[in-house]
């Protein structure tokens, strides 16, 4: 285990400034053809009130979202950092309290507001830490509820909320949906809770706010999946056996507390034609777990989806702010074991195999929005030993191709604790090889920096040094279109 001042938890200190626009020190050369814009999301701050004031939140998921955003063109790198000015920020910063529920902490409430609240649809806010996404002509950040904010990738400038032009039910959604470049849309579903309850699979093409249904799926209850899987012609639900109560939702209770793992219940894969919206298989396979799908595509009479899966017992529990700033490693598993996963299409019993022993998370790929692209390579962070490591503290290119050999290339650095791999590979018709992004924690500099690394080779092209320590943030989208001047 790393010593003490090599620990990651310098990452879960708030960031309280706000930085307009810094030009970065660059170590390396960055490629020519790299311009546009990365934004990042995640949590800034874990307290109501900047200075570490105010009410505190009890989970990693928590905090309020900080977008940063790194401007690249000419071998130069602009950096500027700003909270999500969302109706929850401002709540939260107006009374010193969390104003709506988040994942692990909510409003405190009276005992006669909680029993007014009973049997209503729990009300969710729009701390959108997650990730960012291109909707609908616009760049938006998202979490697990409907409400995307939109926001200026130039300034980091809160922009109106996007209102769909739909009247699409749901009251939870995944801050993962997938762009189909070859389509122009969008994919995702939202969740309607109910008696029963419906996962309502949706199409939104570019440029347009109105969400087109695609298919409706019910379920006695509804599993906690945090992304899903796409190919050309499938939309692939995975339904870990880690169920939430609405009941509970709207009593008031934090999400983890109002989901139950129930490994007996098993995983269910369902297969959804995204043409017509049939359900084309719904089978059951053993208990398992995942937060970040790797990737998914159609082979002979099966569709083939790659999952780094983990103990879903320990999903939520290992991130809560106390455990994670402990640094104690057994509470929690930080990345999962990467299976490829086989689902026959007459329904036949779900398959998988290994393909790689390096423990994986935020799986990301050069070719993500291409979901007729086959497998290549898969970036993310990863640990040594999921089980006995306190943090991910490397990041890995994965050889997923069929046939391919599932040989890793790794890069760390100690007392470093990198961040998601973003690929970025250059526009079409110009030359250079792929690269990765990455905002990594150096925690013996205290301070973290931007690095470049060859996608292919895993080693180092440049950095770019932050005056300062980056939480330890989610997702983030390069945007090739936002060139700075
Ligand atoms: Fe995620």
């Amino acid at each position: 285990m790393a010593a003490p001042d090599d620990g990651y938890a310098v990452g879960l200190e708030p960031l309280d400034a706000e930085v307009d626009d810094l030009e970065l020190e660059v170590i390396g050369a960055l490629p020519p053809w790299l311009a546009g814009t990365l934004v990042r999301n995640g949590p800034g701050r874990w307290t109501a009130l900047p200075g570490g004031r105010g009410q505190a939140a009890r989970h990693w998921f928590d905090g309020l979202a900080m977008l940063q955003r790194f401007a690249v063109r000419d071998g130069r790198v602009h950096y500027a950092n700003a909270y999500l000015r969302s109706r929850a920020h401002e709540h939260a910063v107006a009374t010193g309290a969390w104003g709506y529920p988040e994942f692990g902490v909510g409003p405190r409430r009276s005992v006669v507001e909680r029993v007014r609240a009973l049997g209503k649809p729990p009300v969710f806010g729009d701390n959108a830490s997650v990730n960012v996404v291109r909707l609908g002509g616009r760049h938006v950040a998202v979490t697990e509820t409907p409400e995307a904010v939109a926001f200026d990738p130039v300034t980091l400038e809160t922009l109106p909320p996007v209102v769909f032009a739909d009247d699409l039910p749901g009251l939870t959604t995944t801050a993962h949906p997938h762009l189909d470049r070859t389509r122009g849309s969008l994919v995702n579903y939202t969740v309607e809770f109910g008696p029963r309850s419906t996962y309502h699979l949706y199409e939104l093409p570019d440029g347009s706010l109105e969400r087109r249904p695609v298919a409706a799926v019910t379920t006695d209850k509804p599993s906690y999946m945090h992304s899903f899987s796409l190919t050309p012609r499938y939309a692939v639900l995975v339904e870990y056996p880690l169920v939430t109560s609405v009941l509970a939702l709207a009593a008031g209770r934090p999400f983890p507390d109002a989901t139950r793992w129930r490994p007996e219940r098993g995983t269910r894969f369902t297969v959804v034609e995204r043409a017509t919206g049939a359900v084309v298989v719904r089978t059951t396979a053993p208990a398992t777990f995942c937060y970040h799908h790797a990737g998914a595509h159609e082979a002979d009479g099966a569709v083939v989806v790659d999952l780094p899966v983990m103990d879903g017992a320990r999903a939520f529990a290992g991130f809560d702010l106390e455990g994670l700033r402990s640094g104690v490693p057994t509470a929690r598993q930080v990345a999962g074991e990467l299976r490829r996963y086989r689902v026959p299409l007459d329904g036949g019993p779900v398959t998988y195999r290994l393909l790689t022993t390096t423990p994986l998370e935020f799986p990301r790929s050069l070719d993500e929005d291409d979901p007729g692209a086959a497998p290549g390579v898969v970036h993310g962070v990863a640990s040594a030993d999921s089980l006995t490591t306190t943090f991910t503290d490397r990041l890995v290119a994965v050889d997923t191709a069929p046939g391919g050999t599932g040989a890793t290339t790794t890069w760390s650095q100690p007392g470093c604790w990198p961040g998601e791999p973003v690929p970025v590979g250059p526009p079409a018709g110009v030359e250079g090889d792929p690269v990765v992004l990455s905002l990594v924690l150096d925690a013996r500099a205290r301070a973290s920096f931007l690095l470049v690394l060859d996608a292919a080779t895993m080693t180092e092209v440049a950095r770019a040094h932050l005056p300062h320590v980056a939480p330890l943030g989610f997702h983030g989208q390069f945007f090739p279109e936002v060139v700075p001047a």
